[in-house]
């Protein structure tokens, strides 16, 4: 079954293995030794049947999505009224008991691990991989949050207030993992939360709202709201009226909210132009690994993807990154995630404007190493293209799909001055074994997330607090999964001391 195939044989990367074996005791564990049970296997084997076919034969989720959608601006008012009004009960209980709800809620996704795959894998062509690895950082927020929770309500000389509302909105590349740590974290603190799901995946987001639902979170504090996107006026109504936003998404995006309302106190994570760089002092075979799943993993659908590998020295160095980088692309199985030896999955929507043009056009100077290919509407090959120059348009701009490009630079100090020259600063990589190299590169990037021989995607949650700098952020909010995340979500005052 699916089910069984995603427990089986993931390779998460060593890295990602030992990094949770190695999770601080922080992480609760109380659930950890419990068996996995999922009632939706024999839906698994349609499932994958289905896909495997592109015709979705799962509609879990769909029955939520159609009692949760509203459609008029009195649907609204009600769902932010009883938001606040049931978040006064959920404020005013003590942390601990949020935080007790919170582990139930990992109990409850790490139960329905199988049915949280295969939505998204139907709805948003997730592969089983990358489903899963999603799943686990869901699970990784609600014991981290949980654990942070209960300091709220015991902080020296200050006391801590939480909003009354929070509304989130993620985006529809993460769509279990990024909701689920909004949603909770603004939970924790005790504000009313209103979740609109992305479009492009409000079954998936329905679901996760439904097991947190069913793991005791109660229903009138989490309003699940599912515009259709017909009526943009709801949305901006929604963004007006609560007391803050969470948002993953575009920085246009991010700039429509602020029109919207320029006071606006939002936390934002937004777009990012990722490079990593690999020096001749470089493991050659774990910097191949790597870039290419920061670059194919999800088909490039990630803020976090690397877009530009920069290789720094000799022709005969570049020469030989550039044979291994080939023929792992190469070798990548490209498909509809019908089972695990799917490697590289569809685009969630038909590439169109600058993504197409990433896809199919070169600038001068630029060759295809590996000429991306069209097997049917969304579902492309992986593209790779080498002689990008600084200053054009493949090094400044954001693609969102699974296209690579190749730079090369004489010095470490160029490579870093390109890889920082974009307006974003999300994610960056280094692989070099050499330490004075490293240390050079820490002072100069200039990077949210900055990682040394690993990839740049799937930063872990406590051990790697995901936020970027530059035009990747907007507003003032700290990095989510990271120790100050929930005190950023609230207000902290002094406390009265009765002087
Ligand atoms: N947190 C994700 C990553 O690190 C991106 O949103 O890849």
């Amino acid at each position: 079954t699916a089910y069984e195939l995603a427990q089986s044989g993931i390779d998460h990367g060593p890295r990602r293995i030992q990094d949770r074996n190695e999770a601080p005791e922080a992480f609760p564990r109380e659930f950890s030794n419990t068996p996995d049970t999922d009632p939706s296997l024999p839906a698994n084997i349609a499932w994958a049947k289905g896909i495997a076919a592109r015709i979705p034969t799962s509609e879990l989720g769909s029955d939520i999505v159609r009692a949760h959608t509203q459609t008029t601006i009195a649907e609204l008012d009600e769902a932010l009224s009883t938001a606040v009004a049931a978040g006064k009960a959920w404020s005013a209980k003590p942390a601990g008991e949020r935080a007790d709800i919170l582990l139930k809620v990992a109990h409850v996704f790490e139960a329905n691990r199988g049915r949280l795959i295969e939505v998204a894998g139907s709805e948003a062509g997730k592969t089983i991989d990358q489903a899963d690895v999603e799943v686990s950082e869901a699970i990784d927020f609600a014991r981290y949050y949980a654990s942070l929770a209960p300091a709220l309500d015991n902080l020296e000389g200050a006391r801590f207030t939480p909003v009354e509302t929070t509304l989130i909105t993620p985006p529809w590349n993460f769509p279990i993992a990024i909701p689920a740590g909004g949603v909770l974290a603004a939970l924790a603190t005790g504000s009313g939360v209103l979740f609109k799901p992305a479009r492009l995946t409000r079954r998936i987001g329905s679901l996760v709202a439904d097991l947190m639902w069913e793991a005791g979170v109660p229903r009138d504090v989490l309003q699940l709201v599912n515009l259709d996107g017909s009526d943009r006026n709801l949305g901006q109504y929604l963004v007006e009226r609560v007391d803050q936003v969470i948002l993953t998404g575009s920085i246009e995006t991010a700039r429509r909210f602020r029109s919207w309302r320029p006071d606006l106190r939002v936390f934002a994570e937004t777009s990012g132009k990722n490079a990593i760089i690999v020096t001749p002092h470089a493991d050659i075979d774990l910097a191949v690994k790597d870039v290419v799943y920061s670059a194919f993993g999800h088909a490039g659908q990630k803020c976090s993807a690397a877009s530009l590998v920069i290789l720094v020295g000799s022709v005969g160095f570049s020469r030989r990154f550039h044979d291994q980088l080939v023929d792992a692309v190469k070798s990548l199985n490209v498909g509809y995630p019908a089972d695990l030896s799917t490697e590289m999955g569809p685009l969630t929507e038909v590439p169109s404007g600058k993504l197409l043009r990433g896809l199919t056009k070169l600038e001068p100077g630029q060759s295809w190493v590996v000429k991306p290919r069209k097997l049917s509407d969304n579902l492309w090959t992986p593209g790779v293209r080498s002689g990008v120059q600084p200053g054009s348009e493949y090094h400044l701009t954001e693609y969102f799909g699974p296209i690579l490009g190749v730079m090369r630079a004489d010095s470490l100090v160029e490579a870093v001055e390109w890889q920082n020259a974009v307006e974003f600063g999300l994610t960056a990589g280094i692989h070099s074994l050499d330490a004075a190299e490293i240390a050079y590169w820490l002072d100069h990037v200039h990077a949210g997330n900055a990682y040394v021989n690993r990839g740049i995607t799937g930063a872990i949650v406590q051990r790697q607090p995901f936020g970027g700098w530059k035009r990747s952020s907007v507003g003032t909010g700290t990095k989510a999964g990271g120790p100050n995340y929930l005190y950023g979500l609230g207000h902290v005052t002094p406390a009265f001391t009765g002087t």
